[in-house]
């Protein structure tokens, strides 16, 4: 059995075309089932539906083989015993610093004062403001960051960024632009030992619908 653990929303049906690619169809719509395990039309081929902060987890620890996940999520959770053989170039966003419109980012940053910083990003953050030597106090949330200066919790955020539609509707706008993501596929180190002529053509198929 190949197990691959994949995340609802955009990861999810951005992977839809590249299972084809490998001749793997899921034959249920997590949008519309409550189930967890998702068959697809080969027997020995199944889906986990999945938090995507929890892909990682469960292909370390060898509840799935493989999984998709986003560089984020990698950075934030580290990819100890993970091998990421391909960026599958999907569900590509950007890793951003956001203020309220009338927040004076640059000169917070330019008078050294300390920035108050929510964010589920903790890791990322916490790196890229100590390389810019600006010291930030983390208050660590776990979605809807955008209200967070909305309500004086905190002066930015770091957040994903798509179509900056979200910032926009809460009159948020961009100042830094961290990081640019995408996806990745991230295998079981022991798995691709133990099943390898298997995962090693779910790896080449993808490998060849996004052209590489
Ligand atoms: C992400 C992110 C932003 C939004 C950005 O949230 O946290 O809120 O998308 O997208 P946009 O620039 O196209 O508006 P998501 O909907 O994935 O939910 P989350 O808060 O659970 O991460």
């Amino acid at each position: 059995m190949i197990t691959i653990a994949l995340s609802k929303g955009r990861i999810f049906e951005e992977t839809i075309p590249l299972l084809r690619a490998a001749g793997i169809e899921v034959l249920e719509d997590p949008e519309k089932s409550r189930k967890l395990i998702l068959t697809t039309n080969q027997p020995n081929v199944r889906v986990l539906v999945v938090r995507a902060s929890d892909v990682p987890t469960y292909v370390q620890y060898g509840g799935a083989d493989l999984g998709i996940t986003g560089k984020d999520t990698l950075l934030e959770h580290g990819s100890h015993g993970l091998y990421q053989p391909l960026d599958l170039k999907i569900a590509k966003c950007r890793i951003s610093v956001a203020v309220r419109a009338d927040f004076d980012y640059a000169s917070a940053v330019k008078q050294g004062s300390r920035l108050r910083v929510a964010t589920k990003y903790v890791a990322i953050s916490r790196e890229f403001f100590a390389a810019k030597g600006v010291h930030v106090d983390l208050i660590k949330l776990y979605g809807s960051m955008e209200l967070a200066p909305l309500v004086g919790l905190s002066d930015a955020i770091v957040d994903l960024v798509s179509t900056g539609n979200t910032l926009k509707a809460n009159h948020l706008v961009e100042v830094e632009h961290i990081m640019d993501i995408s996806s990745r596929l991230v295998v079981n180190q022991a798995a691709l030992k133990l099943k390898q002529a298997p995962i090693r053509k779910i790896i080449d198929a993808f490998a060849s619908a996004i052209g590489q």
